[in-house]
């Protein structure tokens, strides 16, 4: 942790200003956690004038604050007047991004679970500003009290109360929502779990590729002959089919079940919403229909990446066919992105698209690796014209073998299985194999490095 002491308010809220405007400037859609009180007054002044000066833009901003008194929001004394009147009436930070929990819901609890949600929804927040009272509380969370593990309804203490009252609040309310700190600190600094996982996706350069039937494979594999603990998560989320190719079970929870619950999420709770393929190879299923798939947003993608990652020791996506915000947020973590594709005029036209996307993304050419499925020798188009075309080398190539694949795909059991001397099942243990091998160069490369 670092510590940085100033020795004026005006000098604290100069550097938090200048922070928050930074990345104001900097992330995407960023998402801030504020906080009300005397000590934020002169921030939201030094935001303001930055703000005035072009060099805080709240636009696509989305804000949090973290408790409001037990008033309706127009009250003069609540939280959310507060922050009208010092900020958001000042900025340009759009009114449908605010985010405060009613300090007059009838409803405690389900405004308290409402609010979960939306937090939960919005990933971890970029930044959060949090003051220290006179008696220790942060965000209303008193002194001495353990931190209760969801949103609630806490009694202020006296001291508090007196703090409220000499900031001019009166008569001050007995009573405010918290969101628990607890989870805020777990959402604002999620602690980096130590990454043991090669993170592999897999992406059809167009529908039908066989990238499914690979990932799927060469997980299973992974995990029966080479012995590894593996993950495979399917982000296919109109076709998803991932585990129908390996396993006759039935999943009882979704990639959406484990998107919901984000914000929480640690190895148990993953490795038991998936199914269980093999004690050492699980598949978290894709989204059922389209109305599940609404709920996995790409910021889940970073926590269930995180959690897999620690977790197992190779973790698959299948990436399907359509690159979008979720795929891509998955692919930018992977370690490699294995693009399948055929040997045939349609298929090269999009792989060569992929490919310039794959490239805007900014993957390097060894990050990203051409998997040529069905590939017969005698094809019109050659392996040469292919490379030449893309500009790209081919990785490694898969025969086809009509009967063999669709006994496989039809059976739900990997190939290796039903057909172990198949030129399909001998090229995709070479496939797993030079990823276990990838691993080990990588483990030794590290090695002579940390020497
Ligand atoms: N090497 C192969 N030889 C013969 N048939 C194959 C081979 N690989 C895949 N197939 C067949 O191609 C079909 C499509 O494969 P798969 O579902 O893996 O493709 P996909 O790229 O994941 O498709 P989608 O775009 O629907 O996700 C499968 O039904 C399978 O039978
Ligand atoms: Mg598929």
């Amino acid at each position: 942790m670092k510590v940085e002491t100033f020795s004026t308010p005006a000098a604290v809220a100069r550097a938090a200003a200048t922070r928050i405007a930074r990345l104001l400037k900097r992330r995407g859609r960023p998402v801030l956690l504020l906080p009300v009180g005397k000590t934020a007054v002169p921030i939201c002044r030094e935001l303001a004038r930055l703000h005035a000066a072009g060099r805080a833009p709240f636009r696509r901003a989305t804000t949090f604050n973290l408790d409001e008194l037990r008033v309706p929001p127009e009250d003069p004394r609540s939280f959310r007047a507060f922050m009208d009147r010092h900020l958001f009436s000042k900025v340009d930070l759009d009114a449908r991004r605010i985010r405060f929990l009613r300090g007059d819901a009838p409803d405690v609890a389900r405004e308290c679970a409402r609010y979960e949600r939306e937090l939960a929804r919005e990933g971890p927040p970029d930044l959060a500003l949090v003051g220290i009272g006179e008696n220790g509380h942060v965000a209303y969370l008193e002194p001495s009290r353990s931190l209760p593990p969801t949103t609630s309804l806490v009694r202020l203490s006296a001291s508090t109360r007196r703090g409220l009252a000499a900031d001019g609040l009166q008569p001050v309310p007995r009573e405010a929502l918290f969101e628990a700190l607890g989870r805020v600190r777990q959402r604002a600094a999620p602690v980096p779990a130590r990454r043991r996982a090669r993170i592999l996706s897999f992406v059809g350069c167009k529908g039908g590729s066989g990238a499914t039937f690979i990932a799927t494979n060469v997980a299973h594999l992974l995990a029966e002959q080479e012995g590894k603990k593996v993950a495979l998560i399917d982000l296919n989320f109109q076709f998803g089919d991932a585990a129908l190719y390996v396993t006759h079970r039935v999943p009882a929870r979704t990639l959406a079940d484990v998107a919901d619950e984000a914000h929480r999420l640690d190895a148990s709770l993953l490795a038991n919403s998936m199914l269980q393929v093999l004690p050492n190879f699980h598949i978290l299923p894709a989204p059922e229909d389209p109305e599940q798939a609404l709920r996995v947003r790409p910021e889940s993608i970073d926590p269930l990446l995180e959690v897999a990652g620690s977790a197992y020791d190779v973790v698959i996506v299948d990436a399907g066919r359509t690159l979008d915000d979720v795929t891509v947020r998955a692919m930018d973590r992977s370690d490699a992105v294995y693009a399948v594709l055929q040997l045939n005029l349609p298929f090269l036209r999009d792989a060569k698209r992929l490919l310039r996307v794959l490239t805007s993304l900014g993957y390097g050419r060894d990050k990203v690796k051409l998997v040529v499925n069905r590939f017969h020798k005698r094809s019109t188009i050659t392996l040469q014209d292919l490379q030449e075309t893309l500009q790209h080398e081919v990785f490694r190539t898969l025969p086809n073998s009509f009967d063999a694949v669709t006994a496989s795909v039809n059976q739900g059991v990997p190939i290796f299985k039903l057909a172990s001397r198949d030129p399909v099942s001998r090229g995709l243990r070479e496939i797993a194999g030079t990823l276990v091998e990838a691993k080990k160069e990588a483990g030794g490369w590290r090695r002579l490095l940390s020497r």
